[in-house]
């Protein structure tokens, strides 16, 4: 019986190693510890062996039963690695690139700034830049917005609090606070204060808010704005350069047109809005689309310049309100989403 169970031992390692499959592991397993297997049928034949002999016999058994199971426990992991191997496909290589990736693509909003930009770089503008952190001087004081105005209040703004510091944006007064800037009309009191006019800059950029999030609302979204200071500058320059970056950018079937307004940087000012009724998806006739106006003489003076020698106009305009009409978005959440079937649209 002892040279019976190490044959079978033998025999069950040799038919094991070349069992692929789950059925024909199975099948192995229960030729030998099944029912009516070879190893259950030598255990039967227990009760024929003397007496004497039994103790040493069942203590073989035993190891032979746990020398097959270890056998049939490593053959059903190499199986079932087998099976997901299957499942995977062929090896792969994690440090390579996606085969299915494809070249990136630039974000609409990205798409809309630089053309935009290119636009306005025609006619002279150069483009300039500014911190996303404010001080209230900037974001509101020098641009004629008193600490009454509706847009300083803290429902529509965020503050840092007393202690926040920032090191490379210096504050002009000691109580001002520090805030996320609520439009990029800052850029322009930056700008003149680099130096004399005359100024022709475009600045685009991040700008935040407290709005409730919606088809047309985000608390942080992008604006273009636009500041032109020089001699004799009047509305008809206005109107006209935005009669022309519209057109170039949306088509030349665009028009605009200017509604009275109040901001406290300009005077006169204005909203603007606009048709572009080719443009699909567009379906009112006129749709605002920024402010603008003549620089206010209050905002020279904040800067150093003699408004009696220096005339100008600024604008402000959302950057998502313009991808929108250009490629018919209709809910601006798809902008940040990160969704790659919504992105790759813009190849
Ligand atoms: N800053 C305004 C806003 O965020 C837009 C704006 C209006 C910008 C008039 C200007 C301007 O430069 O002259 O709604």
């Amino acid at each position: 019986m002892q040279d019976q169970l190490s044959a079978l031992v033998a025999k069950a390692t040799a038919e094991l190693s070349t069992r692929k499959t789950r059925p024909e592991f199975e099948a192995v397993k229960a030729r030998y510890v099944g029912p009516n297997g070879e190893l259950t049928a030598l255990m039967k034949q227990m009760g024929a062996v003397p007496k004497e002999q039994r103790p040493a016999m069942g203590k073989l058994v035993n190891e032979t039963k746990a020398r097959l199971q270890v056998l049939l426990d490593a053959s059903l992991a190499q199986v079932e690695a087998g099976e997901l191997q299957a499942q995977l496909g062929p090896a792969v290589d994690a440090s390579l690139p996606s085969p299915d990736a494809g070249p990136g693509t630039y974000h609409p909003l990205t798409l809309v700034r630089e053309e935009m930009c290119r636009i306005l770089r025609k006619v002279g503008f150069t483009v300039a830049d500014g911190p996303e952190v404010e001080t209230e001087f900037y974001c509101f004081d020098a641009l004629n917005t008193p600490i009454s105005h509706p847009a300083r209040d803290a429902q529509d703004t965020f503050y840092f609090p007393e202690g926040a510091r920032f090191a490379n944006i210096s504050k002009k007064t000691p109580d001002e606070k520090y805030l996320l800037r609520t439009h990029t009309s800052s850029v322009q009191i930056r700008t003149m204060l680099k130096g004399p006019p005359p100024i022709r800059i475009v600045s685009p950029g991040r700008v935040y808010r407290r709005d409730t999030t919606d088809a047309t609302h985000s608390a942080n979204f992008h604006q273009l704005e636009c500041l032109y200071v020089g001699r004799n500058v009047t509305v008809r320059d206005l109107k006209a350069l935005l009669d022309y970056i519209f057109a170039s950018l949306l088509g030349k079937d665009t028009k605009t047109r200017f509604r009275p307004h109040y901001f406290g940087y300009t005077e006169p000012s204005f909203e603007v809005d606009l048709t572009a009724q080719h443009l699909p998806k567009v379906k009112k006739e006129w749709i605002e689309i920024g402010g603008c106006g003549m620089v206010d003489p209050t905002v020279f003076e904040a800067v150093g310049y003699d408004p009696d020698v220096w005339s100008g106009y600024a604008f402000g305009m959302g950057l998502e309100r313009l991808a929108m009409l250009l490629y018919g978005i209709d809910d601006i959440r798809y902008f940040y989403q990160n969704d790659l079937r919504f992105l790759k649209q813009f190849a």
